[in-house]
This record gives C-alpha cells, sequence and structure tokens, in this order.
C-alpha cells in the first residue's frame, strides 16, 4: 500500500488489509511505504490512529517508512492511492519497473474509472472516516479476488 506520506492513507491501507486478512485466515505479507521521505521513522498520523481504532483496528505499531525499488520485486501487488504515487513509484522502481502488479486502490471498486483516495493531511477527522471507508470496500474487494 503506497501513498505520498506513508503518514495518513496506506498506514490505514495496511492496518485495514492486515486486519482482513487475519480474519479471513489467509498468511499474507502486507506492508505500507511513501513516495516520500518526510515522516520516515513517524507513527501514522494521530487522527488515522484514532479511526482505526474506532473501527478496531491498532495501526499504532507501525512506523513510516520511504518506497524503494526493491519493493517492486518483493511483492505480488501494490496499491497506490493516487496518480501521483503510481507516477512517483514508476519513477523510483526504475529497471525494476512491472506495471502490471501496480493498481489505483479504487479500481478494485470502480474499474477502468480513475478514482483516486483523497488525502486527508489537509483536512478533518471527517475526512479520515471518508478515507477509511473507500478503503475498507476496496480491502474487501481484494480479499474476494485474491484470496
Ligand atoms: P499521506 O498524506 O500521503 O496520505 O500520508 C500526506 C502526509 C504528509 C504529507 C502529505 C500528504 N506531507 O506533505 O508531509
Amino acid at each position: 500500500m503506497v501513498c505520498l506520506g506513508n503518514i495518513c492513507r496506506s498506514p490505514l491501507a495496511e492496518g485495514i488489509l492486515q486486519h482482513k486478512a487475519e480474519e479471513a485466515g489467509l498468511d499474507w505479507t502486507i506492508d505500507s511505504a511513501g513516495t516520500a521521505g518526510y515522516h520516515i521513522g513517524e507513527q501514522p498520523h494521530k487522527l488515522s490512529q484514532k479511526v482505526a481504532l474506532l473501527n478496531g483496528v491498532d495501526i499504532s505499531r507501525q512506523q513510516c517508512r520511504q518506497f524503494v525499488k526493491q519493493d517492486m520485486a518483493r511483492f505480488d501487488l501494490i496499491f497506490v492511492m493516487d496518480n501521483d504515487n503510481y507516477a512517483e513509484v514508476k519513477r523510483i522502481s526504475g529497471n525494476e519497473w512491472e506495471g502490471s502488479k501496480v493498481r489505483l486502490l479504487l479500481d478494485m471498486l470502480y474499474p477502468g474509472e480513475n478514482k483516486e483516495v483523497p488525502d486527508p493531511w489537509y483536512g478533518t477527522e471527517k475526512d479520515y472516516h471518508l478515507v477509511f471507508d473507500m478503503v475498507s470496500r476496496a480491502c474487501e474487494k481484494i480479499i474476494e479476488n485474491y484470496r
């Protein structure tokens, strides 16, 4: 799961998919990263942590890291939150780039519609709830499609 800062959206996506995979008895390796390095080593944003916990998902032990080109080979699927993330993952991956592994997360719900998970960074708690709900529905589809 990849976003810009690995502080708001992708930590939620990692926590939600991990939670749903465990519930489904799936032994998947799930991780998240940011294309930028502004917050390396930090915990997820307070509001991402709060909204996750209100929904029964504890993301407090996650630590922000930056996407590296080796991630392209390490993972079978890479979900990005928006088109900028897609372009940055492509740039960072360089000669490791495998476009068939990389998808917009909301393509799981709205295939081909080019929908993005909005960045809640400058928003309020309400925006984090909106992100939680759309990411959660997309993660249910991931479980359905790839289990
Ligand atoms: P995220 O949100 O990509 O969902 O983690 C952001 C987090 C931090 C910044 C921008 C977006 N920032 O500019 O520091």
